[in-house]
């Protein structure tokens, strides 16, 4: 508890700051301090301080400050200042007033849902100045923030030796491993904290898709459902996202008449964002990886949400097609256990899809981002915490340099005994008119990269047709253009 002397004490004794205390800054402030750290604490509307102090100070030691320039001072050096604020330019406000009050050495944590490119900028403008910028991801929502994330701390080396073990120790751990690592330097922290958010926009969507498949085509109840998704929680698809499931389908809320209704039948179906899943698909366009399961769910939820459209629609009563209907006999059998085979394999292809994008932003940036010690972080603590990742760890632990997760023995297995199912399910799916976008972009990626040959050919003859972008031949090196307009040749274009 912080006692009158601590309040009132100028000398600096505390161990970590945190400035923004909103919910996140508060339960973080308060698992530092239960962890044994004493942690400053600054806010500008001042109650929320004083609220912390009155509800929590018993938890740990707490040094609360009126204001910026004491907050400051009460901190041992080098100072290590944790800003969660709203990502933007909030947090650029918070860093202009502090940086003048520092001094050579000291680390000034962002632990918001930064862009990575703001992270990268800020950390080079704090080092400039002799100060280091960590851009760190932290995820695990409210409940994570106080009870254990997982924390993914970009910037410099030096840094994280002053910093990481006083993160490691607020972080959750599995089998007594921390989830939180040193990421790499500059934005590596919040790009992967990015990524993984994309990541949790595509196994959310998938897990919607298996949803309706099974809601529209076998006809069965929110609450059958929570079973299903409870069963499926028991083996390669246990995860904190299906655990929940599980939960928000059984729960009812009483109706317009009293009787408990399903909540998910009560929930307008318009997903919204805040931006992470975007901003990785952008990113993602940027680098050229194909990140589909990602792109098809921020689609997917910019469907859901285009309501005006969809009411434009539904009264034109135009769009022909199939609405559902019920799957039965022969049709139905195993579809259960086919739909969970689907859902799994999407959901090796969006992490192989989300960890491709973690090497490329790596090469692009020279960031050298260790891929298995993603997967380790991202064990527990955080939104997309799974038992299929001590899979991919493993996986990376065997070759850190694989050309992709597909190829990892256990995962190729594993999506080629699900592949017949997860056929079966898109096939039924467009049959019956359920959107699946999830499911069926990602068996079009697996059957891409299979392929020896592809459709592209065809597309380089028609960008050379009428653009004369050349092409490069099967049979012999260099680019070539065909005189389209002219006799028909073929030309040789490059130097030989
Ligand atoms: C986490 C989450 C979190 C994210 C929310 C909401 O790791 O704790 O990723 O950071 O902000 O899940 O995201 P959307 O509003 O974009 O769905």
């Amino acid at each position: 508890m912080a006692d009158e002397s601590s309040a009132s004490f100028p000398g600096p004794r505390a161990d970590i700051g945190v400035t923004g205390l909103a919910v996140m800054g508060r339960n973080l402030a308060r698992n530092f301090a239960r962890n044994g750290h004493v942690t400053a604490l600054y806010n500008r509307t001042q109650s929320r301080v004083d609220e912390l102090i009155e509800q929590f100070g018993d938890e740990g030691d707490f040094v609360p400050s009126t204001d910026l320039k004491s907050f400051v001072a009460s901190l041992k050096r080098p100072r290590r200042i944790m800003i969660m604020v709203k990502a933007g330019k909030a947090t650029d406000a918070v860093i202009d007033e502090l940086v003048p009050l520092l001094e050579e050495g000291d680390i000034v944590i962002d632990g918001g849902n930064a862009h990575f490119d703001d992270t990268r900028r800020r950390e080079q403008a704090l080092k400039a100045k002799g100060l280091h910028f960590v851009g760190t991801g932290v995820s695990g929502g409210e409940e994570g923030a106080l009870n254990g994330p997982s924390i993914m701390p970009g910037g410099s080396k030096e840094s994280y030796e002053a910093l990481g073990p006083i993160l490691e120790s607020i972080a959750v751990a599995v089998d007594g491993t921390p989830c939180c690592t040193y990421v790499g330097p500059d934005g590596a922290g919040h790009f992967v904290k990015m990524v993984h958010n994309g990541i949790e926009y595509a196994d959310m969507q998938l897990i919607a898709e298996a949803y309706e498949l099974l809601r529209q085509g076998l006809g069965k109840t929110p609450a059958e459902l929570a079973d299903v998704f409870r069963t499926w929680n028991e083996g390669d698809l246990e995860s904190f996202l299906i655990e929940i499931t599980a939960r928000v389908l059984d729960k009812t809320h009483p109706g317009a008449d009293g009787s408990p209704v399903p909540l998910v039948d009560l929930i307008v179906d318009a997903a919204e964002q805040k931006g992470t899943g975007r901003w990785t698909v952008q990113t993602a366009l940027e680098l050229g990886v194909p990140t589909t399961g990602i792109a098809e769910a921020v689609f997917a939820r910019s469907l859901s949400g285009s309501v005006d459209q969809r009411k434009a629609v539904q009264a034109a009563g135009t769009l022909v097609g199939p609405t559902g209907g019920s799957l039965a006999g022969a049709e139905a059998e195993g579809f259960v256990d086919a739909v969970r085979d689907a859902l799994y394999a999407s959901k090796v292809v969006a992490y192989a899809q989300g960890f491709d994008m973690i090497q490329a932003g790596s090469d692009q940036y020279g960031w050298d981002v260790d891929k298995g010690a993603m997967a380790t972080i991202w064990r527990g603590g955080c939104i997309i915490r799974a038992q299929f990742l001590n899979r991919i760890k493993e996986a990376y632990d065997k070759d850190a340099h694989l050309a992709s997760l597909l190829l990892d023995e256990y995962f190729a297995a594993a999506v080629g005994n699900a592949q017949d199912s997860w056929r079966r399910v898109v096939a039924t799916a467009v049959r019956l008119g359920i959107p699946v976008p999830g499911f069926s972009s990602a068996l079009s990626y697996y059957d891409g990269l299979r392929r020896e040959r592809l459709g592209a050919a065809l597309v380089q003859g028609q960008r050379d047709l009428f653009g004369a972008h050349t092409y490069g031949r099967v049979d012999k090196p260099g680019t070539f253009h065909t005189l389209w307009s002219g006799d028909g040749s073929e030309e040789r274009q490059d130097a030989h």
